[in-house]
């Protein structure tokens, strides 16, 4: 395996059993509602993963397109929301079928440490070209630079804790660190943002963008961005 694409394609324990993935898709659903403004909006969700929301999202806005870069999400996400007509799965392959100026809300959650600076850059003009004048753009999870590890395991402990599977989180990041992960964390890294750069990153392509006080899902040391097109 090398790249990040393929590790999110295949088995892994991040999401260490339901407990953790209800959980997980609870907090983000919750986070995520806040953003839209009514149920007229058309919304993106992109690098969606299981989106175990995806079902209820659909009835707070008025179409709903996931898009994920694992073929096996993809088909995961089709058979499970076969019919539901204001749901669309995509593949990230499918990015030409998306018309211009088509979402009112993009949301990327947890996504952008798996990209590389080019193909980030090429990602946020792919959502210039396809956000509505004055549409939002939702970016959340950014790991800064300098950031330890020891943070992210605290903040998932904690949530375990919370949320009682703390023993079956110890025997996860215990997997996760004999795992593809780890191979992959030292061999391609994740990308890592300052602030102030990343906000410059997307004024550079014709977005307004700010820092928002609290970021999605329970590790609050990873930052969220609004940027809204211009
Ligand atoms: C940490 S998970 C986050 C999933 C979801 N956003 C959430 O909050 O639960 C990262 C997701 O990004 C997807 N991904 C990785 N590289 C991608 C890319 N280049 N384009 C789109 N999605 C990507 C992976 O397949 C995976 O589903």
């Amino acid at each position: 395996m090398n790249s990040w694409v393929d590790f999110w394609n295949g088995e892994h324990s991040i999401y260490v059993n339901e407990k953790h993935k209800l959980a997980h898709s609870r907090k983000v659903f919750n986070d995520i509602t806040k953003w839209l403004s009514d149920e007229t909006c058309s919304v993106m969700d992109y690098g969606c993963g299981e989106a175990l929301y995806a079902e209820e999202l659909q009835h707070h806005c008025k179409n709903l397109v996931l898009v994920d870069s694992s073929e096996n999400i993809v088909e995961k996400l089709r058979s499970r929301t076969v019919g539901q007509t204001s749901v669309q799965i995509l593949h990230i392959s499918d990015y030409n079928k998306i018309k211009d100026d088509t979402f009112d809300l993009i949301i990327v959650n947890s996504v952008f440490q798996y990209l590389n600076g080019s193909e980030t850059k090429d990602v946020l003009l792919f959502f210039k070209r396809i956000l509505k004048k004055n549409g939002k753009l939702v970016i959340a999870d950014i790991i800064p630079p300098n950031h330890p590890i020891l943070k992210d395991v605290i903040s998932l402990l904690k949530f375990a804790l919370i949320n009682r599977f703390l023993l079956a989180s110890l025997i996860g990041l215990f997997k996760t660190y004999f795992s593809e992960y780890t191979h992959l964390r030292k061999n391609l890294g994740l990308s890592f943002y300052a602030p102030q750069n990343f906000i410059e990153m997307l004024s550079n392509r014709g977005f307004r963008a700010r820092l928002e006080s609290e970021n999605f899902g329970h590790n609050q040391n990873r930052f969220c961005f609004i940027a809204e097109k211009i």
